[in-house]
């Protein structure tokens, strides 16, 4: 029994490492996609502009909605999200889907693939 409880943490340290290998994008396409497809409505730097849409700096883990300086729609504030690699991923893929009314004019981005580089590209650069 021992030996499990000490085997435990390294088997879920593993796992939850390979979870994360399997999500983690290219932060350089990333950076490519967000320029082609985000840059024209936001910005990631702090205090940077809401030319269109929010300014994303600090937008992992901040509530949904919750920026300065911007006017958010009521479906925006009112989503209960909270902004992590998975919520992140669900609403770039499909924004009216997983914001019914969200004022973002945005098709998707419907390959995980391209999810997961853009999301690596914000984790970085609006930190
Ligand atoms: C045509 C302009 C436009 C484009 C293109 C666009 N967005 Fe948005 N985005 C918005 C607007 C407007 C909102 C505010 C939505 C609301 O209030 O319902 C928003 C909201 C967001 C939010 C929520 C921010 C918060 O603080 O709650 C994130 C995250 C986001 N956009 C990321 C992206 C990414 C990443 C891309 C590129 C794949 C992108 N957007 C493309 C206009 C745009």
């Amino acid at each position: 029994m021992k030996k499990t409880s000490f085997a435990l943490p390294f088997v879920l340290a593993f796992v939850s490492a390979g979870v994360a290998g399997a999500q983690s994008g290219n932060e350089a396409r990333g950076e490519r996609l967000f320029n082609q497809q985000c840059k024209s409505c936001h910005t990631v730097d702090k205090d940077g502009a809401s030319p269109v849409g929010p300014n994303l700096h600090g937008v992992i883990g901040r509530k949904a909605g919750t920026a300065q300086g911007f006017s958010f729609s009521d479906a925006m504030k009112g989503s209960g999200i909270v902004w992590d690699e998975k919520t992140l991923a669900e609403y770039l893929k499909d924004p009216k889907g997983r914001v019914p009314g969200t004022k973002m004019v945005f098709v998707g981005l419907k390959q995980e693939a391209q999810q997961a580089d853009l999301i690596a590209f914000l984790a970085k650069a609006t930190r």
